[in-house]
Protein backbone atom coordinates (compact mmCIF):
# COMPACT_ATOMS: atom_id res chain seq x y z
CA UNK A 1 0.00 0.00 0.00
CA UNK A 2 1.62 3.79 -0.94
CA UNK A 3 -0.19 6.27 0.71
CA UNK A 4 0.57 10.16 -0.50
CA UNK A 5 -0.53 13.24 0.23
CA UNK A 6 0.37 16.30 3.19
CA UNK A 7 1.76 13.65 4.88
CA UNK A 8 4.56 12.40 2.38
CA UNK A 9 4.58 8.93 0.81
CA UNK A 10 4.12 6.18 3.14
CA UNK A 11 4.82 2.85 1.86
CA UNK A 12 3.67 -0.23 4.24
CA UNK A 13 3.75 -3.44 2.45
CA UNK A 14 6.20 -6.74 2.73
CA UNK A 15 9.53 -5.75 2.02
CA UNK A 16 8.75 -2.25 1.43
CA UNK A 17 12.49 -1.32 2.06
CA UNK A 18 12.91 -2.69 -1.58
CA UNK A 19 11.77 1.36 -1.94
CA UNK A 20 14.28 2.75 -0.11
CA UNK A 21 17.26 3.37 -3.05
CA UNK A 22 14.51 4.36 -5.29
CA UNK A 23 12.87 7.22 -2.70
CA UNK A 24 16.25 8.31 -2.37
CA UNK A 25 16.84 8.49 -5.36
CA UNK A 26 14.12 10.86 -6.13
CA UNK A 27 15.32 13.10 -3.63
CA UNK A 28 18.89 13.13 -5.11
CA UNK A 29 20.18 14.69 -1.51
CA UNK A 30 23.23 15.88 -1.85
CA UNK A 31 24.10 14.14 1.42
CA UNK A 32 22.46 11.41 3.66
CA UNK A 33 22.87 10.85 7.62
CA UNK A 34 21.36 8.04 8.98
CA UNK A 35 20.26 8.86 12.71
CA UNK A 36 19.82 5.50 14.49
CA UNK A 37 19.95 4.52 18.37
CA UNK A 38 23.06 2.06 19.81
CA UNK A 39 20.43 -1.25 19.49
CA UNK A 40 19.08 -0.69 16.38
CA UNK A 41 22.03 0.80 14.71
CA UNK A 42 24.00 -2.41 15.59
CA UNK A 43 21.52 -4.73 14.43
CA UNK A 44 19.72 -3.01 11.30
CA UNK A 45 21.96 0.14 9.63
CA UNK A 46 24.53 -2.49 7.74
CA UNK A 47 21.10 -3.67 6.06
CA UNK A 48 19.68 -0.64 5.21
CA UNK A 49 22.90 1.21 3.77
CA UNK A 50 23.02 -1.49 1.09
CA UNK A 51 20.02 -0.92 0.37
CA UNK A 52 20.42 3.16 0.15
CA UNK A 53 22.92 1.96 -2.63
CA UNK A 54 25.16 5.02 -2.14
CA UNK A 55 29.25 4.80 -1.32
CA UNK A 56 28.47 7.38 1.24
CA UNK A 57 26.12 7.12 3.98
CA UNK A 58 26.73 8.94 7.07
CA UNK A 59 25.78 7.25 10.61
CA UNK A 60 24.66 9.08 13.53
CA UNK A 61 24.26 7.08 16.73
CA UNK A 62 22.45 8.11 19.98
CA UNK A 63 21.17 6.94 22.76
CA UNK A 64 18.95 4.28 22.92
CA UNK A 65 15.62 5.40 25.04
CA UNK A 66 13.52 8.30 25.86
CA UNK A 67 17.46 9.79 27.37
CA UNK A 68 18.18 9.98 24.17
CA UNK A 69 14.96 12.61 22.95
CA UNK A 70 17.23 15.46 24.21
CA UNK A 71 18.55 18.82 23.83
CA UNK A 72 22.07 17.62 24.06
CA UNK A 73 21.12 14.97 20.83
CA UNK A 74 19.62 17.38 19.15
CA UNK A 75 22.65 20.12 19.66
CA UNK A 76 25.35 17.36 19.10
CA UNK A 77 23.38 16.40 15.38
CA UNK A 78 23.08 19.85 14.32
CA UNK A 79 26.91 20.56 14.81
CA UNK A 80 27.37 17.93 13.18
CA UNK A 81 25.63 18.46 10.20
CA UNK A 82 26.81 21.99 10.40
CA UNK A 83 30.45 21.00 10.48
CA UNK A 84 29.98 17.90 7.37
CA UNK A 85 28.55 21.01 4.92
CA UNK A 86 24.96 19.51 5.30
CA UNK A 87 22.64 21.95 2.87
CA UNK A 88 19.01 22.11 2.93
CA UNK A 89 19.12 19.53 0.04
CA UNK A 90 20.59 16.64 2.14
CA UNK A 91 18.63 14.12 3.56
CA UNK A 92 18.24 12.99 7.45
CA UNK A 93 16.90 9.23 7.64
CA UNK A 94 15.54 8.16 10.89
CA UNK A 95 16.18 4.13 11.53
CA UNK A 96 14.60 3.43 14.91
CA UNK A 97 11.54 3.80 17.21
CA UNK A 98 9.45 7.28 18.28
CA UNK A 99 12.34 8.25 20.40
CA UNK A 100 14.92 8.22 17.25
CA UNK A 101 11.67 9.59 14.53
CA UNK A 102 10.88 12.48 17.08
CA UNK A 103 14.61 13.79 17.67
CA UNK A 104 15.42 13.24 14.00
CA UNK A 105 12.59 14.99 13.01
CA UNK A 106 12.90 18.06 15.02
CA UNK A 107 16.71 18.35 14.13
CA UNK A 108 15.46 17.84 10.38
CA UNK A 109 12.89 20.46 10.67
CA UNK A 110 14.95 22.97 12.16
CA UNK A 111 18.60 22.87 10.11
CA UNK A 112 18.60 25.35 7.77
CA UNK A 113 14.62 26.04 8.57
CA UNK A 114 14.33 22.34 7.22
CA UNK A 115 16.35 19.63 5.33
CA UNK A 116 15.10 16.68 3.59
CA UNK A 117 13.98 14.23 6.25
CA UNK A 118 12.61 10.91 6.26
CA UNK A 119 11.49 7.75 8.45
CA UNK A 120 12.52 4.35 8.54
CA UNK A 121 10.33 3.06 12.32
CA UNK A 122 11.50 -0.04 13.73
CA UNK A 123 9.35 -0.68 16.83
CA UNK A 124 5.65 -1.97 16.45
CA UNK A 125 4.95 1.87 18.40
CA UNK A 126 6.79 3.62 15.85
CA UNK A 127 5.27 1.80 12.69
CA UNK A 128 1.50 2.43 14.03
CA UNK A 129 1.91 5.66 15.31
CA UNK A 130 4.94 7.77 15.96
CA UNK A 131 6.27 8.19 12.46
CA UNK A 132 3.13 8.79 10.73
CA UNK A 133 1.72 12.19 10.94
CA UNK A 134 4.58 14.84 11.30
CA UNK A 135 5.15 15.29 15.05
CA UNK A 136 8.16 15.47 17.08
CA UNK A 137 10.20 16.70 19.53
CA UNK A 138 12.66 16.42 22.11
CA UNK A 139 11.84 16.35 25.79
CA UNK A 140 12.94 19.76 27.62
CA UNK A 141 11.50 20.73 31.28
CA UNK A 142 9.28 17.89 30.38
CA UNK A 143 8.20 15.43 27.59
CA UNK A 144 7.83 16.70 24.38
CA UNK A 145 7.59 20.17 25.32
CA UNK A 146 9.75 21.51 22.28
CA UNK A 147 8.85 20.50 18.93
CA UNK A 148 7.03 21.19 15.47
CA UNK A 149 5.38 19.64 12.47
CA UNK A 150 7.06 18.62 10.05
CA UNK A 151 6.23 15.46 7.19
CA UNK A 152 8.99 13.39 5.97
CA UNK A 153 9.21 13.25 2.19
CA UNK A 154 8.96 9.34 2.77
CA UNK A 155 8.39 6.33 5.42
CA UNK A 156 9.00 3.22 4.49
CA UNK A 157 7.08 0.68 7.18
CA UNK A 158 8.78 -2.51 6.93
CA UNK A 159 7.37 -5.44 9.53
CA UNK A 160 11.02 -7.23 9.02
CA UNK A 161 12.33 -5.12 11.89
CA UNK A 162 9.57 -5.93 14.23
CA UNK A 163 10.98 -9.71 14.20
CA UNK A 164 14.17 -8.55 16.66
CA UNK A 165 12.16 -6.52 18.87
CA UNK A 166 11.77 -7.30 22.46
CA UNK A 167 8.76 -8.65 23.32
CA UNK A 168 8.05 -5.63 26.28
CA UNK A 169 8.44 -2.95 22.69
CA UNK A 170 6.62 -5.65 20.74
CA UNK A 171 3.53 -5.39 23.48
CA UNK A 172 3.72 -1.38 23.82
CA UNK A 173 2.76 -1.55 19.87
CA UNK A 174 0.14 -3.85 20.68
CA UNK A 175 -1.82 -0.83 23.26
CA UNK A 176 -1.52 1.55 20.58
CA UNK A 177 -2.91 -1.13 17.81
CA UNK A 178 -6.21 -1.82 20.85
CA UNK A 179 -6.55 1.76 21.17
CA UNK A 180 -7.30 2.43 17.14
CA UNK A 181 -10.02 0.13 17.64
CA UNK A 182 -11.46 1.39 20.14
CA UNK A 183 -11.48 5.26 19.25
CA UNK A 184 -12.05 4.60 15.48
CA UNK A 185 -12.99 1.07 14.07
CA UNK A 186 -15.53 -1.57 15.71
CA UNK A 187 -14.78 -4.14 12.97
CA UNK A 188 -10.94 -3.65 14.04
CA UNK A 189 -11.59 -4.33 17.54
CA UNK A 190 -13.31 -7.63 16.93
CA UNK A 191 -10.97 -8.56 14.81
CA UNK A 192 -7.93 -7.93 16.73
CA UNK A 193 -10.10 -9.69 19.24
CA UNK A 194 -10.25 -12.65 17.34
CA UNK A 195 -6.85 -13.06 16.07
CA UNK A 196 -5.08 -11.90 19.47
CA UNK A 197 -3.16 -15.00 19.62
CA UNK A 198 -2.04 -15.27 16.21
CA UNK A 199 -0.76 -11.41 16.28
CA UNK A 200 1.27 -12.31 19.91
CA UNK A 201 3.06 -14.65 17.69
CA UNK A 202 4.12 -12.16 15.30
CA UNK A 203 2.44 -13.97 12.53
CA UNK A 204 3.59 -12.43 9.39
CA UNK A 205 0.22 -11.88 7.23
CA UNK A 206 -1.64 -10.77 10.71
CA UNK A 207 0.85 -8.26 11.53
CA UNK A 208 1.10 -7.20 7.97
CA UNK A 209 -2.63 -6.60 7.53
CA UNK A 210 -2.64 -5.03 11.21
CA UNK A 211 -0.32 -2.66 10.59
CA UNK A 212 -1.32 -1.39 7.36
CA UNK A 213 -5.01 -1.08 8.71
CA UNK A 214 -3.81 0.98 11.46
CA UNK A 215 -1.45 3.53 9.23
CA UNK A 216 -4.51 4.13 7.14
CA UNK A 217 -6.27 4.84 9.93
CA UNK A 218 -3.50 7.45 11.46
CA UNK A 219 -3.32 9.03 8.32
CA UNK A 220 -7.34 10.02 7.49
CA UNK A 221 -7.08 11.55 11.30
CA UNK A 222 -4.19 12.75 10.81
CA UNK A 223 -5.00 13.99 7.10
CA UNK A 224 -8.38 15.88 8.71
CA UNK A 225 -6.41 17.64 11.60
CA UNK A 226 -2.93 18.09 11.08
CA UNK A 227 -2.45 20.62 13.81
CA UNK A 228 -4.31 18.67 16.56
CA UNK A 229 -7.29 21.35 17.00
CA UNK A 230 -9.95 18.26 16.95
CA UNK A 231 -10.25 15.14 15.84
CA UNK A 232 -6.52 13.71 15.99
CA UNK A 233 -7.01 14.38 19.97
CA UNK A 234 -8.59 11.64 20.22
CA UNK A 235 -5.59 9.35 19.56
CA UNK A 236 -4.68 10.42 23.17
CA UNK A 237 -7.63 7.93 24.27
CA UNK A 238 -6.12 6.31 27.83
CA UNK A 239 -3.60 8.83 27.64
CA UNK A 240 -4.28 12.03 30.28
CA UNK A 241 -4.61 8.36 32.51
CA UNK A 242 -1.10 6.91 30.72
CA UNK A 243 1.03 9.48 30.91
CA UNK A 244 0.37 10.75 34.83
CA UNK A 245 0.86 6.73 35.56
CA UNK A 246 4.26 6.51 33.54
CA UNK A 247 5.43 9.55 35.60
CA UNK A 248 4.15 8.17 38.92
CA UNK A 249 6.11 5.19 38.32
CA UNK A 250 9.31 7.34 37.47
CA UNK A 251 9.17 5.27 34.28
CA UNK A 252 8.93 2.01 35.34
CA UNK A 253 5.83 1.28 33.58
CA UNK A 254 6.09 1.51 30.23
CA UNK A 255 4.16 3.87 27.94
CA UNK A 256 1.84 1.61 26.58
CA UNK A 257 1.43 -0.47 29.45
CA UNK A 258 0.90 2.67 31.45
CA UNK A 259 -1.93 3.43 28.79
CA UNK A 260 -3.74 0.16 28.68
CA UNK A 261 -4.69 0.83 32.40
CA UNK A 262 -5.16 4.24 31.16
CA UNK A 263 -7.54 2.95 28.49
CA UNK A 264 -9.78 0.66 31.58
CA UNK A 265 -9.83 3.95 33.68
CA UNK A 266 -11.59 5.81 30.88
CA UNK A 267 -13.85 2.97 29.73
CA UNK A 268 -14.85 2.68 33.40
CA UNK A 269 -15.36 7.17 33.14
CA UNK A 270 -17.38 6.44 29.99
CA UNK A 271 -19.82 3.75 31.83
CA UNK A 272 -21.14 6.59 33.76
CA UNK A 273 -20.57 9.25 31.75
CA UNK A 274 -21.46 8.42 28.08
CA UNK A 275 -23.41 4.93 28.88
CA UNK A 276 -20.54 3.01 27.72
CA UNK A 277 -21.13 -0.52 28.19
CA UNK A 278 -17.73 -2.94 26.48
CA UNK A 279 -15.66 -2.02 29.50
CA UNK A 280 -15.62 -6.03 29.59
CA UNK A 281 -14.62 -6.37 25.98
CA UNK A 282 -11.92 -4.00 26.62
CA UNK A 283 -10.27 -5.42 29.62
CA UNK A 284 -10.08 -9.14 28.00
CA UNK A 285 -8.62 -8.20 25.05
CA UNK A 286 -5.89 -6.22 27.04
CA UNK A 287 -5.57 -8.88 29.73
CA UNK A 288 -5.30 -11.96 27.05
CA UNK A 289 -2.61 -9.53 24.92
CA UNK A 290 -0.57 -9.93 28.23
CA UNK A 291 -1.27 -6.14 28.93
CA UNK A 292 -2.01 -4.66 32.54
CA UNK A 293 -5.35 -3.63 33.58
CA UNK A 294 -4.83 -2.26 36.87
CA UNK A 295 -2.02 -0.71 38.63
CA UNK A 296 -1.39 -0.27 42.73
CA UNK A 297 -0.74 3.60 42.37
CA UNK A 298 -3.82 5.19 44.42
CA UNK A 299 -6.23 7.27 42.35
CA UNK A 300 -5.88 10.34 44.41
CA UNK A 301 -2.43 10.38 43.09
CA UNK A 302 -2.79 9.61 39.24
CA UNK A 303 -5.57 12.12 39.15
CA UNK A 304 -3.71 14.68 40.78
CA UNK A 305 -1.13 14.35 38.47
CA UNK A 306 -3.85 14.50 35.51
CA UNK A 307 -4.65 18.12 37.03
CA UNK A 308 -1.01 19.21 36.62
CA UNK A 309 -0.84 18.13 33.42
CA UNK A 310 -1.32 20.51 30.58
CA UNK A 311 -4.40 18.60 29.56
CA UNK A 312 -6.67 19.52 32.65
CA UNK A 313 -7.51 22.67 34.01
CA UNK A 314 -9.45 24.37 37.05
CA UNK A 315 -10.04 21.47 38.43
CA UNK A 316 -12.06 19.73 35.17
CA UNK A 317 -10.46 17.04 32.92
CA UNK A 318 -10.75 16.84 29.21
CA UNK A 319 -10.86 12.90 28.60
CA UNK A 320 -11.37 11.00 25.47
CA UNK A 321 -14.49 9.12 26.31
CA UNK A 322 -15.96 5.93 24.02
CA UNK A 323 -19.76 6.44 23.68
CA UNK A 324 -19.02 2.02 22.23
CA UNK A 325 -16.39 0.34 20.32
CA UNK A 326 -15.12 2.35 17.77
CA UNK A 327 -16.34 6.24 18.85
CA UNK A 328 -15.44 8.66 21.29
CA UNK A 329 -16.42 11.74 22.12
CA UNK A 330 -14.11 14.55 24.11
CA UNK A 331 -15.25 15.70 27.09
CA UNK A 332 -14.74 17.45 30.41
CA UNK A 333 -15.36 15.44 33.49
CA UNK A 334 -15.03 17.30 37.04
CA UNK A 335 -11.98 15.81 38.66
CA UNK A 336 -14.28 14.50 41.29
CA UNK A 337 -16.41 12.40 39.30
CA UNK A 338 -13.47 10.51 38.16
CA UNK A 339 -12.55 9.79 41.81
CA UNK A 340 -16.13 8.49 42.68
CA UNK A 341 -16.36 6.55 39.64
CA UNK A 342 -12.41 4.76 40.01
CA UNK A 343 -11.88 4.73 44.01
CA UNK A 344 -12.42 1.57 44.11
CA UNK A 345 -9.89 0.57 41.96
CA UNK A 346 -9.30 0.02 38.44
N1 LIG B 1 5.58 11.86 17.26
C1 LIG B 1 4.51 11.20 17.61
O1 LIG B 1 3.43 11.37 17.04
C2 LIG B 1 4.61 10.20 18.72
C3 LIG B 1 3.53 9.34 18.98
C4 LIG B 1 3.68 8.38 19.98
C5 LIG B 1 4.88 8.30 20.68
N2 LIG B 1 5.89 9.15 20.41
C6 LIG B 1 7.17 9.07 21.11
O2 LIG B 1 7.77 7.82 20.81
C7 LIG B 1 8.68 7.48 21.83
C8 LIG B 1 8.56 6.01 22.13
O3 LIG B 1 8.86 5.29 20.97
P1 LIG B 1 9.10 3.71 20.99
O4 LIG B 1 8.06 3.08 21.81
O5 LIG B 1 9.28 3.31 19.58
O6 LIG B 1 10.43 3.56 21.85
P2 LIG B 1 11.99 3.68 21.52
O7 LIG B 1 12.26 4.47 20.33
O8 LIG B 1 12.62 4.08 22.80
O9 LIG B 1 12.38 2.16 21.21
C9 LIG B 1 12.21 1.21 22.21
C10 LIG B 1 13.44 0.30 22.37
O10 LIG B 1 13.46 -0.65 21.32
C11 LIG B 1 14.72 -0.65 20.68
N3 LIG B 1 14.47 -1.00 19.27
C12 LIG B 1 13.80 -0.25 18.36
N4 LIG B 1 13.60 -0.95 17.25
C13 LIG B 1 14.18 -2.18 17.43
C14 LIG B 1 14.29 -3.34 16.64
N5 LIG B 1 13.71 -3.44 15.43
N6 LIG B 1 14.96 -4.39 17.14
C15 LIG B 1 15.49 -4.34 18.41
N7 LIG B 1 15.39 -3.28 19.21
C16 LIG B 1 14.74 -2.21 18.73
C17 LIG B 1 15.27 0.71 20.90
O11 LIG B 1 16.67 0.74 20.83
C18 LIG B 1 14.78 1.02 22.31
O12 LIG B 1 15.64 0.45 23.25
C19 LIG B 1 8.35 8.38 23.02
O13 LIG B 1 9.38 9.32 23.19
C20 LIG B 1 7.07 9.06 22.61
O14 LIG B 1 6.95 10.37 23.13
C21 LIG B 1 5.78 10.09 19.44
Amino acid sequence: MILEGKIGRIIVEENAIQHLKEEVKRLNPSKVCVVTDKNVGKIWFENIFKEIGLKEVEKFEIDAGEKGKSLNTASRLWKKLIEGKYTRKSLIIALGGGVVGDVTGFVASTFMRGTYFAQIPTTLLAQVDSSIGGKNGINFHGKNMIGTFYQPSFTIVDTKFIETLPENEFLNGIAEIIKYGIIFDRKFFYFIKENIETLKKKESDILQKIVEKCVEMKVEIVVKDEREEGLRRILNFGHTFGHAIEKLSNYRIKHGFAVSIGMVMACKVAEKVTGFKQVNDVKELLEKTGLPTSTKIHIDKIVEEMVRDKKAWYGKIVLILPQEIGKVTIQEVEKDEVLNTLKDGA
